[in-house]
């Protein structure tokens, strides 16, 4: 289990960045975290990784609390970080070191192939495309079996399917192990084919605005209509949340636009 509990955070410049944020994720909940630019989205995941400290509250996996980066808190950025002087299996198998070396190569070989690259194993980042590189990265993030895998805008920087192609392999490596994962991301309907639930931010400070189930079955299927009830009910919630409004009126307003 995940709790954030008023979870803030002021950086040195002055920027109140987050306020009070508050979340329990239950093992295995998938969460998207949307919102317009700006309005703390990477801070909240790097204040849940403890890349970065909270100048308020406080994030616990399992009842501990975390201070610093931690071995079950994985997280992928939007650009893939690979190490260019370790090959693509020497890249997922980074987290794995401390494991006999023929557990190790079963369990790279094993996420190579979940990810469509087993044949690529002995290649070097520089060789690869970016959705090849990307895939890499969430292969290395899952290879070392995270409780919690955070994402930030993952896919954001690939073409439409090549993002629809790794949103399925993440979901095939999700499966294997069913950490929490957080994921950022600007994708309407990658936020609907992928989480069980939808927190919408709203900026000056950062705070959690909406909460919108997408209980929907899956596979999910994006021409469904329940798909579309689902990514309009977000819609319409981020376009609220773009609205000016004074921050003490935030629940008044909420109540209104409903
Ligand atoms: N290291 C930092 N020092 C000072 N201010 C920062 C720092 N990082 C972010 N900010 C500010 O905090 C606010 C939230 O930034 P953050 O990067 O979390 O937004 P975001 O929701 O991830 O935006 P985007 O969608 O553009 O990635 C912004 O006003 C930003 O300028
Ligand atoms: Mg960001």
């Amino acid at each position: 289990m995940l709790t954030l509990e008023g979870v803030g955070k002021t950086y040195a410049n002055g920027v109140h960045a987050l306020d009070a944020v508050n979340l329990s994720v239950g093992p295995g909940e998938i969460v998207a975290i949307v919102g317009g630019s700006g309005c703390g989205k990477s801070t909240l995941l790097r204040a849940i990784s403890g890349l970065d400290t909270p100048s308020q509250g406080r994030v616990l996996l399992d009842g501990e609390k975390v201070t610093k980066p931690h071995e079950k808190i994985g997280i992928i950025f939007q650009e893939p970080r690979l190490l260019p002087w370790l090959t693509v299996a020497g890249n997922v198998g980074f987290g794995l070191e401390d494991r006999p070396k023929a557990e190790r190569d079963a369990r790279v070989a094993e996420a190579l192939t979940r990810v469509g690259l087993s044949e690529k194993a002995n290649m070097w980042p520089r060789e690869l495309s970016g959705g090849q590189a990307q895939r890499v990265a969430i292969a290395r993030a899952l290879v070392p079996r995270p409780e919690v895998l955070l994402l930030d805008e993952p896919f954001s920087a690939l073409d439409a399917f090549t993002r629809v192609d790794l949103q399925d392999h993440l979901l095939g490596l999700w499966a294997d192990t069913r950490p929490i994962l957080i994921l950022v991301t600007h994708d309407v309907d990658e936020a609907v084919v992928l989480a069980d639930r939808i927190m919408v931010m709203r900026p000056r400070p950062g705070r959690i605005f909406d909460e919108i189930a997408a209980d929907l079955p899956r596979p999910r299927e994006r021409q469904s209509s329940a798909f579309d009830r689902v990514r309009r009910h977000v819609m319409a919630a981020l376009d609220r949340s773009l609205k000016p409004v004074a921050p003490s009126d935030a629940n008044e307003a909420a109540a209104f636009w409903w």
